[in-house]
């Protein structure tokens, strides 16, 4: 069944029946030091000695320059109750705060900056990347991790949802649709530039 068929409220719906982890990648190049929330998040190995992770980051995000520029980045798992750092790493830009003041920060193997207060981590190393227009899909391999303990409930974007007050509720929908209107464009041009036959 196409999209056609069951049209794009069907889509979407489906999209929603999703529910991804809630991850925060920090990077570091060049003395700077950043981060962002992401869900475009995927394992994308099954050889239990080489693990790799996919990860899609926004161009027009400060982030994806340092992952760019330095081929590394942590990705944190958050707890259920940590929605105040998707308020202050995924809701604003490294370009207008320091996202980290105040924060209890620590340093990965690889020199990446890793938050003390969370739920467990990975760090990963680039090893190649697909551009898609509005996003860049890093292929990374993950290097080195800290687990999180085995009954800790995990943030979910479901969760985030419905635990988000009303305020913070509007102001992502605004930032989705504002991000959304620029990936579109950029969607776009890839696939025109990318179209065959
Ligand atoms: C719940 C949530 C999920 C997000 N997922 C992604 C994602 O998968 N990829 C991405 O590039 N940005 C994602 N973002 C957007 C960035 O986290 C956000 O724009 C951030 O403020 C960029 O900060 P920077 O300019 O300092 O890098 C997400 C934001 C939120 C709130």
């Amino acid at each position: 069944m196409t999209s056609h068929e069951t049209g794009d409220a069907a889509v979407q719906q489906t999209l929603r029946a999703l529910d991804p982890e809630v991850w925060l990648l920090t990077s570091a190049a060049d003395h700077e030091r950043g981060g962002l929330i992401c869900t475009s998040v995927m394992n994308a190995s099954i050889v239990p000695d080489m693990p790799r992770i996919v990860v899609g980051l926004a161009r027009q995000h400060r982030t994806w320059q340092l992952v760019d520029a330095s081929g590394r980045f942590v990705l944190h798992l958050l707890r259920a109750d940590q929605i105040e750092l998707v308020r202050r790493f995924g809701m604003q830009s490294q370009r207008d705060v320091d996202k980290f003041a105040e924060l209890e920060v620590g340093r990965s193997p690889e020199g990446c900056p890793v938050l003390r207060d969370v739920a467990g981590w990975l760090e990963c190393r680039v090893e190649s990347g697909l551009d898609a227009g509005d996003r860049t899909h890093f292929l990374a391999e993950v290097t080195n991790g800290s687990p999180p303990a085995a009954d800790i409930a995990l943030l979910r974007m479901q969760g985030l949802l419905t635990t988000a007050p009303d305020e913070m509720r509007a102001e992502l929908k605004r930032q989705l649709e504002r991000d959304g209107a620029i990936d579109r464009q950029a969607i776009s041009a890839w696939r025109a530039a990318h179209r065959t036959g």
